[in-house]
């Protein structure tokens, strides 16, 4: 039996304590926003956050887990709210949407950290997207970091109205 706080709630998993959290939270508690993926800690579909950071939750046994604190795309906040859910419905991200929940709890534990990431720690994310929205998943961690950026005004630059270059987060 492994107990944990889950989206808030306490929880008791009376299962395996080699079961993966992604399959505890999927079957046993039904929060099927955590996908499944390569179950081999290649794609990120599964991300959550455990204790506040971002974790691989097809990789993690839920035995290693007694009193931690999980947090699912369900919980992360009420109504889709949270800065990078807005960002990401802004700039139109979402395609099949398969990688969306993972890609949110990542880049939503990375602001959490880095509230400014440099593009080397966007690069490290390990989430993939079959779809290719790279360039739009871009803006939209660069709107939610500035979401909450105290507003400075600035002189207009011409440096400023030039085209960004290509971006591609693939390594
Ligand atoms: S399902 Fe966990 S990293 Fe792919
Ligand atoms: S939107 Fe389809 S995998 Fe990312």
């Amino acid at each position: 039996m492994t107990r944990m706080i889950v989206n808030g709630e306490p929880i008791l998993y009376k299962l395996d304590p080699e079961t993966p959290l992604l399959f505890a939270l999927r079957d046993a508690s039904n929060l099927t926003g955590t996908k499944y993926g390569c179950d081999s800690a290649d794609c990120g579909a599964c991300t959550v956050m455990i204790d506040g950071k971002a974790a691989l939750s097809c990789s993690v046994s839920i035995g290693s887990l007694e009193g931690a604190t999980v947090t699912t795309i369900e919980g992360l906040a009420a109504n889709g709210t949270h800065p990078v859910q807005q960002a990401w419905l802004a700039e139109q991200v979402t395609m099949c949407g398969y990688c969306e929940p993972g890609f949110i709890m990542a880049i939503a534990a990375l602001l959490q950290a880095s509230p400014n990431p440099s593009d080397d720690q966007i690069a490290a994310l390990p989430n993939i997207c079959r779809c290719g929205a790279y360039p739009r998943i871009r803006k939209a961690i660069a709107r939610a970091a500035s979401a909450s950026a105290p507003v400075r005004p600035v002189p207009p630059s011409p440096a400023a109205q030039a085209p960004a270059p290509p971006v591609n987060l693939q390594r």
